[in-house]
This record gives structure tokens, sequence and C-alpha cells, in this order.
């Protein structure tokens, strides 16, 4: 039997350029889709798939992201007194169990490996999700969304898991393209993976995107600080060396993921949340016709 993955590594420390200049002060994960900061979309993805502590990895001017996840006393009282009980409620179902989070600085923006390895000492020697939060998720027929989906083929593969998209064939030299091997439906063996590769080499149309689960033994690889594409510690060549000696596997996403560190990205993120909120939904879709009329 596989250990359960308890943890999830959330890298948060990235400086969000290709949305400036919303995050000049605001940290990308802190900016709001729907109702509720992207980070919080992704903690609470990471909840649904049984992730028990949540691990966050932050930079300078992130420090609102540790509040967020704080009880917010003055806030919960005055909406107490206030009568606002539905308000409470929700503020309070939200809020992850006492000493449920760590936080911990990357101290600089070397890359997401780099990231990754700065939560070696909080993680310790057990599997652990690590979940990019600017990437959110909906959930496809199943269900569930994509961390969930990873931790059903974890069980089913053991080793390491690695969520897969399919990407349109000129865009694939933006992303961490993998190779597939044997098939078994809904994942499949992973036989390589190369970030950014030139355009006309990718190995395959699947992407890597978002979610992983990994062995505890990616931290003695990430600790060498290797620079790849970009000149930054990439987790991908991390997971590149550890395939040569453990078991990989991907996740076909059943579901949709957006990219909400790309302005076009996050604004679609907005539309679709939005249409997918029993509450939310009737009404933003009347003012939402009369923007697309106008198309
Ligand atoms: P991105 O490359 O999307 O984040 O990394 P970025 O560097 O903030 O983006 P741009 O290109 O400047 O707009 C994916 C995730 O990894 C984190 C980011 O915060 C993001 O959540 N990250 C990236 C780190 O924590 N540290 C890094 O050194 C790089």
């Amino acid at each position: 039997m596989s250990k359960p993955i308890r943890k999830a590594v959330f890298p948060v420390a990235g400086l969000g350029t290709r949305v400036l200049p919303a995050t000049k002060t605001v940290p990308k994960e802190m900016l709001t889709v729907v109702d509720r900061p992207v980070l919080q979309h992704a903690v609470e993805e990471a909840r649904e798939a049984g992730i028990e502590h949540f691990v966050f990895v932050t930079g300078r001017n992130k420090a609102v992201i540790e509040d967020h996840f704080d009880m917010a006393y003055e806030l919960e009282d005055t909406l107490r007194r206030r009568g606002k009980e539905k308000e409470l409620n929700e503020l309070l179902a939200d809020l992850p169990k006492a000493g449920a989070t760590s936080f911990t600085r990357q101290q600089a923006p070397l890359g997401l490996g780099h990231a990754v390895w700065c939560a070696r000492d909080i993680v310790g020697a057990e599997p652990f999700a690590v979940v990019l939060p600017d990437m959110i998720t909906l959930p496809g027929k199943n269900g569930k969304r994509c961390l969930a989906q990873c931790v059903e083929a974890y069980e089913k593969h053991g080793g390491n898991i690695i969520a897969a998209e399919t990407a349109p064939k000129d865009q694939l030299h933006q992303y961490g393209v993998l190779a597939p091997g044997q098939d078994f439906g809904a994942t499949f063996e992973i036989t390589g993976m190369v970030e950014k590769p030139p355009k006309g080499a990718a190995p395959s149309d699947q992407i890597i995107s978002g979610r992983y689960i990994l062995e505890p033994s990616i931290f003695k690889i990430l600790e060498k600080g290797e620079k790849g594409a970009g000149g930054e510690i990439q987790l991908t060549d991390g997971m590149i060396a550890l395939a040569k000696k453990r078991p990989f596997h991907g996740v076909r996403f059943d579901g949709k993921t957006y990219d909400t560190g790309s302005k076009i990205g996050f604004l679609a993120a907005n539309v679709a949340f939005a249409l997918a909120r029993p509450d939310i939904a009737p009404g933003f879709k009347a003012e939402l016709k009369k923007i697309v009329g106008k198309i």
C-alpha cells in the first residue's frame, strides 16, 4: 500500500510579471476569482483531495497570504455582533485547522524547482502533492477536481504522478511536455519529459498542468540547484532525473484548467467560475449576455 498524501506544497513566491500592474503590491495568488482569492480555490481543491497540511513557499510582499489563512478576530467579532451569521459561518468553514498551515520563504525566485526544495524540511520523508495555485480547476464528469484525480491515480500506480492536459501544437514550446508510454485510459506511463522544447521538437501534445504527486527523493535531486530553461532551477529537470530511477504516470485530467497567471486566463477563469456557481450564475448570465451581444 502506498503511503497517504497528507501534505501539499503551494509555491507562491513568483513575481507574477505577466499580470502587472495588478501584482505590483498584491500577490497574484491573492487576485480574486469570483469572490475568493485564486489561492483559496487551490486550497479548497487540495482539501477535497484529502490534504491535511498546507505548506506555502512565499516571498517578500506576500505576508497577506499568511493573514488570509488565519482568524480575522475583529472582522469575525463584528459579523457576530451584526448578526451576519451566514458570512461568519462561511469564513469559519474556510479556515484551516490551527497548526495545519506552514509558511517558509524562498528568499529569491530562482525557479519552481527551487521553491519546492524550500519545503523539504516541512514535508520530511513522505510523498507529497505540489499545487501550482495560479492554475485553478473545475471538475469534469466525475465531479472531482484535478488533485483528487491525481490522488486516485497515485492509489492505483504509486510512485510519482503528473497531471496532463492537451495543448495546441503551436503552443507546446511554452510548456513542460510529456512523452507517453503504456496507456491505461485515464492514466498513462510517462517515458520522458522536456521543459519548453524548441518549436516542432515536443514529444507529444500532453503538457504538465500544475498538479503533481512526488516522492521525497526529489529533494536530494533539487538540492544540486542545477539551472535549466530560462536560467531557472526547473522542477521538470528534477523530475527527469528522478524518472531514471522511479516510476512516473500521467493523469488525463477530466475537467478544465484555467491559468490565472495570464491576463486572458484570469478573465476566462472569472467567467467560468461564476457560471459554475448556482448562487451567482443566473444574475451573471444576464449581464454577460448584454456584453456578449455587443461583440
Ligand atoms: P510562474 O512562472 O507561473 O510564476 O510559476 P511567476 O514567475 O510568478 O510568473 P510570471 O511569468 O512572472 O508572470 C508557477 C508558480 O510557481 C511559483 C509562482 O508563484 C507560481 O505560483 N514560483 C515560481 C515560485 O514560487 N518561485 C519561483 O521562483 C518561480
